[in-house]
């Protein structure tokens, strides 16, 4: 099995570049961030104070979460519920955020990212997975760019889906999750040393797949 790991900040262009390269070479493409996603849904709808142990146990105990894919596009199921939209929101991303500093809450997720690596050659993204998850890959990438870039990129995602949020908004809500995610204790955001660091920031998707592509040709010929 082939495993390629894909980290970095929010908005650097992650899961866009890491799904149309999964196309390319048959891989699947495994968006972690949707578990924290899932997991921050789950705290909002009901109540859960992610600071109480008791309560994240609690939690813990009774939470399904699945990753399934249906022609190669990954859903996430939430106690049997496909909540793979609903966790697109900013208010989401800031409960994912808080839930991912807690330890309980990312070796509960370890196994079940591992388990998927076992199965498929993937290609998986999010914070931590070159440098915990899938510490042995083949290939390790840690995508970056400048925050007002990735703002800008994320401003217009929103947009897209009906969002009213300003710009200002997005950037300060990216700037305070970069804080919370290199910050955290446990498994902070930062390139694995073996990782190959590019800087998305001024080129198109299509230069950013392309480098990826050749940077996974290089590594696996
Ligand atoms: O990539 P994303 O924006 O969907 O991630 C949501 C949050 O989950 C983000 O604030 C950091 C956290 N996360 C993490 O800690 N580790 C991962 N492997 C993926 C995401």
């Amino acid at each position: 099995m082939v495993s390629i790991a894909i980290d970095g900040p929010a908005g650097a262009g992650k899961s866009t570049i890491a799904r149309q390269a999964a196309k390319i070479m048959g891989y699947i493409y495994v968006d972690t961030g949707a578990l924290y996603r899932a997991i921050g849904l789950f705290t909002l709808e009901n109540h859960v104070d992610v600071t109480q142990q008791d309560q994240v146990e609690g939690m813990l105990s009774k939470m399904e979460i699945e990753l399934a894919f249906f022609e190669g596009e990954q859903h996430v199921f939430l106690c049997g519920k496909d909540v793979s939209q609903e966790i697109r929101t900013p208010e989401v991303s800031m409960a994912a955020s808080r839930v991912s500093a807690v330890p309980a809450i990312r070796t509960f997720l370890f196994d079940l990212q591992r388990n998927i690596a076992k199965k498929h050659s993937v290609i998986m993204d999010g914070r931590d997975i070159g440098t915990v998850v899938l510490p042995d890959a083949q290939l390790k990438i840690f995508l970056t760019a400048s925050p007002e870039e990735r703002a800008r990129r994320r401003y217009e995602e929103l947009r897209q889906n009906g969002a009213t949020d300003s710009y200002e908004e997005v950037l300060k809500d990216l700037k305070e999750r970069d804080y919370q995610d290199s910050h955290r204790e446990i498994a902070p955001l930062r390139p694995a040393e073996d990782a190959i660091e590019m800087d998305t920031t001024g080129l198109s998707l299509q230069q950013s797949v392309d480098r990826v592509i050749a940077l996974i040709k290089e590594r696996l010929p």
